[in-house]
């Protein structure tokens, strides 16, 4: 029997499935049924929404070092948890289990870097244009915020949002991926295990149209004061609509199609290994997933060459063995990659697999690891004579397909890895200085990698993108508290008069007409 997993509203199970019910499965193994996950509808979303409003006053007036150590607790106890929970993810979502180990470590790295802020959150105090007066900032929480999350990274990414909104004395609603919702109601037991009082974080399984009721309902009501969005430029769009008739800014972490540029001075098998990291894990369902290489033509044959050979020899099968990748995260994405293939032109050539498209008996991979039938496997593809006005080039395909051109100048390479019009994650290899900065200044991405992958951002830099990545929200370190806090400013005049700034204010008279005689 599949386990039964509820929404959490105000401390209690909201049993009801107002929208029905859909089973979680297994993507490697279709028959594995994970979870059954009761939906709730627009009116279960804008409860939480009011429950989390109601439970806001209470949690923001617990001192943040109160906070930052339930915070200390959580990382201590996902700590302790990792193996169990990276297990699930290997299950539910087909991430390889080392992958799904450092997906609970970025959590754990997470509370590390946010338990301490609890003791910061710091403010300034400012010097007044006038005497006795003292000028002040604070940072205050912006309310309740509604957290909504894709499923590639069940619990790291959400954690993001979760773990500083909460540390700044918000209350939250997280609505996951439906097809994640065993991993996440696992990270809700575990936050729940450190002490939040019921209304402090509840979660809500909903499908799309639901969620956007609900968001619309909340900030109807008043009772939602910050989105935080992790998923496509689409959806993003839209809550950025719905967000701005509220005249609030969500937190947009979107797409990406991440370019990775290879000069003439690379190091090419080290080029190889970040584009295989970067293009094939996750099976190409990262937001930092490589998109298209742009290779300078000198050295295109040999970098192509070597590519396709690790490509090709890439054990790709059942996560819960040593793999690069294992199947697609749900039926969802894998219909969809199904569309991008599409794209294919015969101006292209495909690489790195002895079939394009779904692995199956009939359509073997050769050293495939584990049972192709069994779940969503898809062949790794190498699309090499990319065009700049092809689909493939200009969308992001959530999926193990990576691109590949050639550029004659590195102004023509920029050219090409902004032309797409996202923003989220690039790279480049080479050996030369003057490369690295011409490519940090021209290109739009909100991360660079200097001979490393698209992928693998460290928890504690600023993580998001501008164009059809974000509207330059940043999630991550310190840089995340400016979603989860707005600014107060305060003065104090002490002198007992009226002091009227700008115009009370004393000058030292200077001598503009000094010249030195020399
Ligand atoms: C995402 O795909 O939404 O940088 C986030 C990385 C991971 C996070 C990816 N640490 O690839």
């Amino acid at each position: 029997m599949a386990r039964k997993i509820v929404s959490v509203i105000d401390g209690r199970a909201a049993s009801d499935a107002p929208a029905g019910s859909l089973m979680s499965t297994n993507p490697s193994r279709l028959t594995d049924v994970v979870a059954e996950v009761s939906l709730g509808s627009a009116a279960t979303l804008a409860a939480a929404c009011a429950a989390a409003k109601r439970a806001h006053p209470a949690w923001a007036d617990i001192p943040p070092p109160v906070r930052g150590r339930a915070i200390s607790a959580v990382g201590r106890i996902v700590e302790a948890n990792q193996k169990a929970l990276a297990r699930l993810i290997t299950r539910e979502l087909g991430k390889p289990y080392s992958e799904a180990l450092g997906e609970v470590q970025e959590i754990i790295d997470t509370c590390d870097f946010f338990l301490g802020e609890g003791r910061r959150l710091y403010g300034q105090t400012v010097p007044s244009e006038m005497p006795d007066k003292q000028l002040f900032t604070f940072r205050v929480p912006v309310g309740s915020v509604a957290v909504v999350t894709a499923g590639n990274f069940p619990v790291a990414v959400p954690s993001w949002y979760l773990v500083p909104a909460l540390l700044a004395g918000n209350t939250v609603v997280w609505k996951p991926a439906e097809y994640a919702a065993a991993s996440a109601m696992a990270l809700v037991e575990l936050l729940q295990a450190a002490g939040l009082p019921g209304g402090v974080l509840n979660v809500v399984f909903a499908d799309g149209a639901a969620t956007l009721g609900g968001l619309e309902q909340a900030l109807r009501a008043g009772t939602l004061d910050k989105i935080g969005f992790t998923g496509s430029t689409a959806v993003g769009a839209l809550i950025g609509e719905l967000a701005g008739r509220h005249l609030q800014s969500p937190c947009l972490e979107l797409g990406g199609k991440n370019p990775m540029v290879i000069t003439p001075s690379a190091d090419l098998a080290l080029a190889v290994d970040g584009a295989l990291f970067s293009g094939f894990g996750t099976a190409g369902q990262r937001c930092t997933s490589l998109g298209t290489v742009i290779v300078h033509e000198s050295v295109h044959d040999e970098f192509l060459g070597q590519f396709a050979a690790a490509v090709s020899a890439a054990a790709v099968g059942d996560p819960a063995r040593d793999v690069v990748y294992g199947p697609m995260l749900d039926q969802k994405f894998a219909s969809r990659f199904e569309e991008y293939l599409g794209w294919l032109q015969p101006h292209h050539k495909v690489l790195g697999s002895s079939g394009i498209g779904k692995i199956s008996g009939a359509n073997p991979r050769a050293g495939f690891v584990g049972d192709s039938e069994a779940g969503l496997f898809y062949h790794p593809a190498i699309v090499d004579g990319v065009r700049a006005d092809d689909a493939l080039f200009r969308q992001e395909t959530f999926g193990p397909i990576v691109g590949v051109m050639t550029y004659k100048n590195l102004d023509e390479a920029i050219t090409l890895a902004n032309a797409p019009g996202y923003g989220l994650s690039s790279s480049i290899y080479t050996s030369e200085p003057r490369d690295v900065f011409q490519f940090r200044r021209g290109i739009s991405a909100g991360m660079i990698s200097v001979n490393n992958s698209t992928s693998g951002a460290e928890a504690h830099l600023p993580f998001g993108g501008n164009g059809k990545s974000g509207n330059g929200s940043r999630q991550s370190g310190m840089w995340v508290l400016d979603q989860f806090t707005r600014w107060q400013a305060m003065n104090w005049d002490y002198s007992g008069q009226l002091q009227k700034a700008q115009m009370d204010v004393t000058e030292l008279a200077a001598d503009m007409d000094f010249r030195l005689t020399t």
